[in-house]
């Protein structure tokens, strides 16, 4: 692996995933070409992916010909059947995807989905060669009750399957509260999320625990992806609406760490 070391004198490689959520159309293209052209010459030390809605998945994948990452959004648990509206994560992968988000909170607030689903779902992920971005996060809620590890843990517990210690994931720590509205916790905060996800996951995995990146999410824009991305056990970030444009996502790839 290449990128920077972490507390446990591993090297770990930063993962940046824009979400676009269900943003863009063909036009959108023009962004990822922008995007493509932006990372030229950038170091190897972050591995950039772009999840566009499933309709574009095949035609972002053409364009960015493996120079970058492609993931899906969500992936039904099953490879194929009468599932009217789903997409699977067989029909992501022939898309050209190498990647998918599952159990991000807006498929759990509007879809109903529960830590079972989402754990079949990163399973499915797996069967069809992808590698798997597993969202949790407490809504607001819950943090203001002090429950946000009791919240995390056991999304951790029941959504995260055990063929993580050796299937390609990362979980992306996602609070509810700080998606789309400008607010973050504070940098302390996000340090003491991600380490506290970091001993659960090398209490259940061993040492693969540490190999599981540990994204963050919400509200990371261009001015604070820096500070963000400092932040110990901070293995990346999944960003939603500044992944938009290539200009503000490119920010928030240069802001990673060397
Ligand atoms: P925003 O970056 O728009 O807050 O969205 C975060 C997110 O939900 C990424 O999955």
């Amino acid at each position: 692996m290449i990128g920077r070391g972490l507390s446990n004198g591993k090297e770990m490689r930063l993962l940046i995933a824009g979400n676009w959520k269900m943003n863009g159309l063909a036009a959108s293209l023009e962004e990822v070409r922008a995007l493509l052209r932006g990372l030229e010459g950038r170091p190897a030390g972050v591995e950039v992916v772009v999840c566009p809605p499933a309709t574009l998945v095949a035609k972002v994948a053409a364009e960015v010909q493996g120079k970058i990452g492609v993931g899906g959004q969500d992936c039904h648990p099953k490879p194929s059947g009468a599932y009217t509206g789903d997409v699977s994560a067989e029909m992501l992968r022939d898309a050209g995807a190498s990647w998918t988000i599952v159990g991000h909170s807006e498929r759990r607030q509007y879809h109903g989905e529960t830590d079972d689903l989402v754990r079949s779902k990163a399973e499915a992920a797996w069967r069809a060669g992808l590698g798997v971005i597993i969202c949790i996060g407490e809504i607001e809620a819950e943090r203001l009750a002090g429950k946000e590890e009791a919240v995390v843990d056991r999304q951790l517990a029941n959504s995260v399957p055990d063929g993580a210690a050796t299937a390609k994931t990362a979980i992306a720590y996602e609070p509810v509260w700080a998606i789309g509205t400008g607010r973050t916790p504070t940098n302390d905060d996000i340090a003491k999320m991600h380490r506290h996800i970091r001993k659960v996951l090398v209490a259940r995995f061993g040492k693969a625990g540490q190999g599981i990146e540990i994204l963050y999410g919400g509200s990371v824009n261009p001015k604070n992806a820096k500070e963000i991305l400092a932040q110990p056990e901070v293995g990346g970030a999944l960003v939603g609406g500044a992944s938009l444009k290539a200009a503000d996502f490119l920010t928030i790839v240069a802001a990673a760490p060397a």
